[in-house]
């Protein structure tokens, strides 16, 4: 018997309804890591070696979970990161996301290889809804200028490139389930000729430029007045080198632990990033996010004390979205809302803008 929306208490139980309902080639797209997914385990894990430092006696009684990314105030600290191929889950695609997202006010952030059309997911959007995009970089550069070009035109408000993924990671569950329903949309928005052997992933991954390089980023920088962010960082010195090429942002990822097996999780980063920040007065001039294995409030606390600005969740929305539509998106976002408050008012802390690391030991971790 499947278990009813309202007996889902967290984020992982729309995980356990999702594996049992979706397809089995689109389980095996959404829920492969790379290799023996070490890391896509470890992103999780990695939160467990931080323990809280509670204040007492402090006045909780109303908590503020607002917060302000890339110039935007959202109601929220985490937004909708961005993944390919919302339709293996949900025939309505990325849209259902975008809903959620709305009745949160939280930033969804598009994927290049979104099963639904760009203009499709920017028409889904309400009012002043404000959405990313995220930017897989093609070999030919006319595209990729159309692309970006077509997203700032739109109203998009930050451009994410992808740059943990010269060459897609090999995810072996997703390799051995014969893909067959890549989508058209995908074909056209990437350019790319579909292999559908080799799984989901790298069917509609071989347009992306594994040339790419810091000496591209003036040209990026140049061709839009988007924030830029680069997502796929993983060492204090390329934030450094980040911030000398005068991008607005970087987030601190494995993709899921969908690329390189046994990179490090992104909040081990963080504490290795934000100290050296914050020592050569830097720590000011770049938005820095973390994504990977945020599955509880606590979890994304823990980022913000760390120094991170906001977090991006990926696979919990599309599980909710595969198992339950947009209730369940909608129920997801609700039950991380309730804990980020519940948390909040536990640990002595009443607004988001006094987290920092004073609430947390995180000696655990290796790079502290
Ligand atoms: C991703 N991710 C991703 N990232 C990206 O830059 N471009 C992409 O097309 C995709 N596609 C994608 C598909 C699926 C199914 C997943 C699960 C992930 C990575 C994503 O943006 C993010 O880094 C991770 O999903 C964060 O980890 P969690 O929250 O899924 O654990």
């Amino acid at each position: 018997r499947m278990p009813i929306l309202e007996q889902c208490y967290n984020l992982m139980d729309f995980e356990a309804v999702a594996r049992r309902v979706m397809k089995k080639t689109a389980w095996a797209y959404y829920s492969s890591g790379a290799d023996d997914e070490i890391t896509m385990r470890e992103n999780h894990s990695a939160f467990h070696k931080i323990w809280f430092r509670p204040r007492v006696l402090v006045d909780v009684e109303k908590i503020d979970t607002s917060t302000t990314m890339l110039g935007t105030k959202v109601d929220m600290p985490f937004y909708v990161t961005a993944t390919a191929l919302g339709k293996l889950g949900n025939p309505e695609g990325e849209v259902v996301l975008t809903r959620g997202a709305r009745k949160h006010n939280v930033i969804q952030m598009l994927p290049t290889l979104a099963s639904c059309s760009f203009d499709e997911i920017m028409d889904a959007a309400e009012g002043d809804q404000v959405q990313w995009l995220q930017l897989y970089v093609n070999k030919n550069r006319d595209i990729t200028k159309r692309i970006i070009e077509h997203a700032e035109a739109r109203g998009c408000k930050g451009l994410f490139i992808t740059v943990d993924a010269p060459q897609l990671g090999r995810r072996e569950k997703d390799m051995r389930s014969k893909f067959s329903d890549v989508g058209s949309n995908v074909q056209s928005t990437s350019g790319s000729d579909v292999d559908r052997s080799q799984g989901a992933a790298r069917a509609i991954s071989s347009f992306i430029d594994p040339s790419l390089q810091w000496s591209d980023l003036p040209w990026f920088l140049s061709v839009t007045k988007m924030p830029i962010i680069l997502k796929g960082v993983q060492r204090v010195e390329d934030v450094i080198r980040a911030i000398g090429a005068g991008v607005h942002g970087v987030v601190l990822s494995n993709h899921g632990g969908r690329q390189l097996d046994t990179a490090r999780s992104g909040i081990e980063i963080l504490a290795e990033v934000m100290p050296e920040l914050r020592r050569l007065g830097l720590d000011n001039r770049i938005e820095v996010f973390i994504d990977g294995g945020i599955r509880r409030a606590t979890d994304i606390i823990k980022a913000l004390c760390l120094g991170a600005t906001g977090v991006g969740i990926g696979r919990p929305f599309l599980y909710a979205m595969s198992a339950y539509g947009l209730p369940g998106v909608d129920r997801a976002m609700q039950l991380l809302k309730d804990e980020m408050e519940m948390n909040m008012r536990l640990i002595g802390c009443s607004s988001v803008d006094q987290l920092g690391p004073d609430f947390v030991d995180a000696r655990g971790l290796s790079m502290h």
